[in-house]
């Protein structure tokens, strides 16, 4: 009897550029999943199709086009930044093919297509928890320092609404471009100002710049707090960041070091697996993306299409590497907790050390 086709997942990163990292933790926590979850699911063989975007939405565009178009594929998934993931949802709409985003984390894109589903997280979600956090340690005072696009202006707005909420002054709101940022300028201006504390919002990538230029400037020395969401003191990097590092105070939804027996098993794998790699939140966004789309696909019974694919994400409940999550029927998007962490040394090594947990945290974005 004839062989069921096989179930090809379009897999769109930015392999290369200044995302690059981003790509490469995600491709590498695909490839683990499948590893260990086998490469059949309901009779269907699974492949796995990685194209490089380089991180431009244009390119991620032709290259979601194609996937459709030419490969047939039945999940769109990827999406290293938000403008991609924008730059993809009118293809995801009209050819109805789920679009599993796993890093992008602007609030609204959730919202650009029926067909989306996302695994990563939001940076409303992330940056509220930390506006809680300090002015009850003993920061009155902020300015805050984000990437000029999406999830940069989402942090910034959901951290300083609530700060200012809970009483605290924001000096000034500073915004850096994306692509290939001059952090002194800003960080001058920081000093000149002279806050109880800097927030700072960069991508995946970019944090290590961030905290060397804040080390060479003397902020710290200065009496400059800094506090950050978790894409800062990103674990693909932060180990290499040095003493500068020690003790900042971020929030997000994952840490390398989160103590369950799910991530350390996760951790030891994917170390294992990639020349000992520590895993991002970026790989577990992808990580928990394939499991979702083979929930689904399992769901189907092995038959695909895109609506019943995406009802079969819609509502799916499991325990992340990062913790206990779900996807929210209405939104598509993702619910978890968020956790304040501080950087510590521990045998030798920096790690985001989580102190405290905000449970099962909805996007705060959504509007619906
Ligand atoms: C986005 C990209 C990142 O690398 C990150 O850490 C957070 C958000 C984005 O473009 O949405």
């Amino acid at each position: 009897f004839a062989q069921a086709a096989p179930f090809k997942i379009g897999l769109i990163l930015p392999m290369t550029g200044q995302q690059a990292t981003t790509g490469r933790q995600i491709e590498a926590a695909a490839r683990l999943w499948m590893a260990q979850n086998g490469d059949t699911v309901a009779g269907r063989k699974v492949e796995l199709i990685v194209k490089d975007d380089t991180s431009l939405p244009d390119v991620t565009r032709r290259l979601a086009q194609e996937l459709v178009v030419n490969d047939k594929v039945d999940v769109l998934a990827g999406m290293g930044i938000t403008p991609s993931a924008m730059a993809v949802a009118p293809i995801a709409t009209q050819s109805k093919t789920p679009l599993v985003v796993m890093a992008a984390a602007t609030s609204s894109i959730t919202e650009a297509s029926p067909f989306i589903v996302r695994t990563s997280f939001t940076l409303p979600q992330v940056s509220v928890a930390l506006a809680d956090w300090a002015p009850k340690n003993g920061i009155k005072s902020v300015v805050t320092l984000v990437s000029d696009y999406g999830p940069g202006i989402d942090a910034e707005k959901y951290f300083a609404e609530r700060f200012q909420f809970n009483g605290g002054k924001i000096a000034d709101k500073l915004r850096v471009p994306l692509r290939n940022p001059d952090f002194a300028p800003f960080l001058q201006k920081v000093r000149d100002l002279k806050p109880d504390a800097l927030f700072v919002f960069v991508p995946s990538g970019a944090g290590a710049a961030v905290m060397k230029q804040f080390g060479e400037r003397g902020m710290d020395k200065a009496g400059i707090k800094l506090i950050a969401t978790g894409d800062v003191t990103d674990d693909d990097q932060l180990n290499d960041m040095g003493d500068v590092a020690l003790g900042v105070v971020t929030s997000h939804h994952y840490s390398a070091a989160h103590p369950s027996a799910a991530n350390k098993k996760f951790v030891e794998a994917f170390q294992k697996a990639n020349k000992n790699l520590r895993p991002n939140f970026m790989a577990v966004g992808g990580y928990d993306g394939m499991r979702v789309i083979y929930e689904a696909l399992k769901k189907t019974g092995g038959k695909g299409g895109g609506e019943a694919l995406v009802a079969g994400m819609k509502g799916q409940v499991f325990e992340s590497p990062r913790g206990p999550v779900f996807i929210d029927a209405q939104t598509r998007d993702i619910v978890q907790n968020v956790y304040l962490r501080k950087v510590e040394k521990k045998d030798g090594q920096l790690w985001n050390v989580e102190f405290d947990v905000l449970k099962d945290v909805k996007d705060p974005g959504k509007t619906k």
